[in-house]
């Protein structure tokens, strides 16, 4: 739903008699084309609204593709100049009415805006609106308004410099990041200014503008939340209305929801200025309500609320908005043998463990992110059965078809606030733009049952508790006092002022209540026993569980990778095609990076040794790929099995969102689906290991234990299937069945033990070196949840494994395209390439036991067999050695 701009017009289909009505809101769309010049006009070129500086010197051909090689570092220029937006527009039929506003709906980000020469407004954060009357400064012919943009560094640098009574760090990025200074200052996409996975582009521009010219009065947001009362087992859906009006006047509002024969009217005052207007409707008891679930849990309806208004019997208002019905609690309570507090969302009073992953922004110039690009993502992440993504709070709250689409799919949107990684002013005209900043956004997306939480900022509390900025301890009193004062005192208090139906955290990772007890940044905010906690850690052994945290919820944890070969050509040249190269460094933002994948994947494989350059290099890309891939598994599976569980006070682990979904640019990142949206190795394991059930297993002091994981609410009866192969051989040694067992709805059980030593010697001949296991669950109906598999020694160890020799037939099908594999003998980490061709296959990276394997292909466009049949490329683990 797209709460915004809600015009009078659609009266009749929704009012049963025809009733006067009076002159509708006329509104003029300013987006289009406007001219942009730069500080000393030496640069004049035609802009496209919403746009952005760096879009539009692309476009008129003045730069090339800002994402092309170094051209993030040639074009640091641009951010450095001050640039302003200009259009004319015609004032007659503006002018006619009794109020006229001029709607900036996003600003990027300090401007002074004029119009016909006269200063009309100023604009210091790109997270807000701002509406500007100008009824008095129109002229009857034409209008000229400008939108004169500053220096973001520049302002970003001043700011810095009026702040000098104490340091506000982290000043500036490392030096890997070829960033710019001071992105704290600024209500901005931190991240735009560089990060660990993205380029410096401080962007400017503009996104939507318009002119709104009115009588009497126009309404401007419907939102509704429904609450649920349990000990009435009742719900009320509060309705909030901002309606500018312009005369004073007594108005009826009636509020119905027909589907569940709900229907009241109230009577109201109406006085001029933007006003908020709040109603209570109680639904019907009588009604069964369908709730909206998270994907995987059930349905995600909606019902549609009807709102009029009339004024002496002359409808003032008409519009129709959504209502959705779920409760969502965070549950901090004490567990029996655990010293700490549970951390979980109970949706719709059903425990529910989230799975997914940490969205950033999807292009370095928003106006770049299309719907498109946003569904397929969003599709993408469902497909690998997520039900949850964390907007993280170093980029930008996300625009409406976001959050539609999420509450469409059934994913669960953890919300942070803009602030990351630093500490903040804390300035009366800094606090004042924040707080209008967050009244705006809770506002704005208040309505969407996708939204579980709000959560202050991306850790904040973590910097500051484990000192990561080397605050003098005589200073620290101040810096938690002014993180107090932004986070708690006034973004939470505005939250929950105009939001009771979610909870707010103060900060990820957190523990939650209990660093509110310890006045809000606790000693230790990594502290598995409570809240949500961030781990990294890239010199361990990733396949060894023993060095993951037990925590409560892990909201961040991952590797890199780099994305695949097809992504980097287009922003690369041939000298940029090894792994030493100049691009190569230049792409990788986290110090270290390239080093740490290889010196993780040598851990289990032989790195690429191919004297060609050219497969080095993509087998080398490969490689971090299929690090990553089993880094992650490893590590959610360890989450997932920890679901039922305390072990020494910690588990009961109930949420895995990895870092990260998605890449800003093509380059090497935590990311599971590269630029443009196609899936690493990763994302094909996650649709696995997210499935709803779940075989996960592992080694403790040489006993293999398989655990059986549900998310379904109802009970199986499960019994685990275990298979053992040799490496040299495509058909299996031997297999191994446990006994049948309860596996009750959300929940993680042990369901198969034995010495690793014991199940061998019951195998042939079987050795660690030469064999490797299989196991799956099952019911009386069959296989439930993929196979999973089990490496008992490091691949590179492995004794039998052999070339494989796969080929490949691609087929047209009735439905899309196939892709049928023969092997000659045993392939893990199979993989498959289309090159630029956009699409998905059904599953990629898999272990091959079996001679034939069909897969099929969902092309994103229109493609052919010759087509697929030319670019398609598979890959093996020992193609590489
Ligand atoms: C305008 O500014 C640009 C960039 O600073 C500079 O290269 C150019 O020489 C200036 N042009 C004039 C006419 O001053
Ligand atoms: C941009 O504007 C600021 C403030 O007016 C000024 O100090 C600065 O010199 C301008 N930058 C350029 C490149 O002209
Ligand atoms: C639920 O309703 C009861 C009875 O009217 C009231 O006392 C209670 O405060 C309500 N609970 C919530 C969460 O609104
Ligand atoms: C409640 O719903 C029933 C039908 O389900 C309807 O007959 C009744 O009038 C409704 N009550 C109110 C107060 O709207
Ligand atoms: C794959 O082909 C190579 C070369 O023809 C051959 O030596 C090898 O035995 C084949 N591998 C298998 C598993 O058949
Ligand atoms: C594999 O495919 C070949 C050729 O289509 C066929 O002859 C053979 O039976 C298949 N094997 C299995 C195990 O399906």
């Amino acid at each position: 739903m797209s709460p915004r701009a809600f015009v009078l017009g659609v009266l009749c289909v929704l009012s049963p008699v025809p009733v006067p009505v009076p002159a509708h809101t006329h509104t003029l769309s300013l987006d289009g084309k406007w001219t942009l010049t730069n500080s000393n006009a030496s640069l004049s070129l035609p802009a496209q609204v919403p746009g952005s500086v760096h879009t539009a010197l692309q476009q008129q051909g003045y730069i090339q593709d800002p994402y092309f090689r170094f051209n993030d570092v040639s074009y640091r220029w641009i951010a450095f100049e001050n640039w302003t937006y200009a259009v004319t527009f015609p004032g007659s039929q503006l002018r006619d009415r009794q109020k006229v506003l001029l709607v900036l709906d996003g600003v990027d980000t300090v401007s002074t805006v004029t119009l016909n020469g006269m200063v009309v407004g100023k604009t210091d954060n790109m997270f807000r609106r701002y509406d500007v009357s100008v009824r008095d400064r129109l002229q009857d012919g034409d209008n000229e308004l400008k939108v004169h943009l500053l220096s973001p560094v520049l302002y970003a640098s001043e700011r810095r410099n009026a702040h000098s009574a104490y340091r506000v760090p982290p000043e500036c990025p490392p030096d890997v990041q070829r960033g710019e200074c001071h992105v704290n200052f600024v209500r901005k996409e931190q991240s735009s200014f560089s990060w660990d996975w993205g380029p410096s582009f401080p962007t400017m521009g503009l996104w939507r503008v318009r002119v709104e010219a009115f009588d009497v009065l126009q309404l401007s947001r419907v939102s509704s939340v429904a609450l649920f009362n349990s000990s009435l087992s009742q719900w009320t859906v509060q309705v909030q209305l901002v309606v500018d009006v312009v005369l004073k006047t007594r108005g009826q509002i009636t509020l119905s929801i027909p589907e569940l024969h709900t229907e009241n009217t109230f009577s109201t005052q109406l006085v001029p200025g933007e006003t908020r207007l709040s109603f209570s409707v109680h639904v019907n008891t009588s009604s069964q309500v369908r709730l909206w679930w998270p994907h995987g849990h059930g349905e995600q309806p909606f019902y549609r609320l009807l709102v009029r208004g009339s004024q002496d019997g002359v409808l003032i208002l008409s519009t129709e908005s959504k209502v959705y019905f779920r409760s969502v609690e965070l549950v901090q309570e004490p567990i029996v043998g655990s010293p700490g507090l549970s951390f979980y969302f109970r949706i719709n009073g059903k425990p529910v463990f989230l799975k997914g992953s940490n969205w950033i922004p999807a292009h370095s110039f928003q106006d770049r992110v299309t719907p498109a690009v946003l569904r397929n993502l969003l599709q993408s992440a469902v497909d690998a059965n997520m039900n949850a993504l964390r907007v993280w709070g170093g980029g930008v709250y996300e625009q409406d078809l976001f959050y539609d689409i999420c509450d469409e799919l059934g994913v669960m949107v953890w919300q942070d606030f803009m602030f990351a990684c630093a500490m903040y002013p804390t300035e009366d005209d800094f606090l004042q733009t924040v707080r209008e900043e967050v009244v705006q956004q809770v506002r704005r997306l208040a309505s969407h049952p996708s939204v579980i939480i709000w959560s202050g900022n991306n850790e904040n509390e973590a910097a500051l508790a484990t000192d990561w900025f080397n605050i003098p301890a005589s200073q620290r009193p101040t810096y938690v006092k002014d993180y107090v004062t932004l986070y708690v005192d006034n973004i939470r208090a505005i939250v929950q002022q105009e939001d009771q139906t979610r909870p707010f955290l103060v900060s990820s990772p957190t523990n939650g209540a209990e660093s509110e007890q310890e006045g809000w940044v606790a000693s230790n905010p990594y502290d598995p026993l409570y809240g949500d906690t961030h781990f990294y850690s890239y010199v361990q052994d990733c396949w060894d569980w023993r060095t993951f945290p037990r925590t409560r919820f892990a909201s961040e944890y991952g590797f890199q990778s780099w994305p695949s070969f097809s992504t980097l050509q287009p922003v690369s040249i041939k000298e940029d095609w090894s792994y030493d190269s100049d691009f190569t460094s230049h792409r990788q933002h986290h110090e270290g990076g390239n080093q740490q994948m290889l010196q993780q994947a040598a851990l289990h494989f032989h790195l690429p040794s191919s004297t060609q350059a050219s497969s080095r290099f993509t087998h080398t890309l490969y490689i971090t790929q299929v690090m990553q891939a089993q880094c992650v598994k490893t590590q959610t599976e360890f989450y997932r099995r920890s679901r039922s569980e305390i072990i020494e006070g910690k588990g009961h682990t109930m949420g895995a969102l990895y870092w990260q979904l998605n890449d800003i640019w093509q380059a090497p990142s935590w990311s599971s689906l590269e630029f443009g949206g196609k899936w690493k190795m990763l994302h094909y394991f996650a649709q696995d290991f997210f499935a709803a059930v779940l075989p996960v297993g592992f080694e403790d002091d040489d006993t293999l234990l398989v655990y059986a994981v549900s998310d379904l609410s109802q009970d199986l009866q499960l019994r685990a299937v275990v298979t053992v192969f040799s490496w040299a051989d495509l058909d299996p040694a031997c297999t191994l069945k446990s006994d049948p067992l309860l596996v009750p709805g959300g929940s993680a059980v042990p369901i198969f033990k034995q010495p690793v030593a014991a199940l061998l010697a019951g195998c042939g001949r079987c050795t660690r070196l030469t064999c490797l296991l299989t196991f799956h669950l099952e019911d009386d109906r069959g296989q439930q949840g993929p196979t999973n598999h089990h490496f008992l020694c490091s691949p590179k160890d492995a004794e039998g494994l052999q070339r494989p020799n796969i080929t490949a037939k691609v087929q047209q099908e009735e439905t899309g395209y196939s892709v049928t594999l023969r092997s000659a003998s045993v392939a893990p980490f199979v993989w498959l390439d289309v090159g630029a061709v956009p699409g998905r296959f059904s599953s990629n990276g898999f272990l091959m036991l079996s001679r034939n394997r069909t897969l099929t292909f969902s092309a994103w466009r229109p493609t052919s067999v010759e087509e697929l049949s030319r670019s398609l490329t598979v890959t093996s683990l020992t193609d590489v050695y």
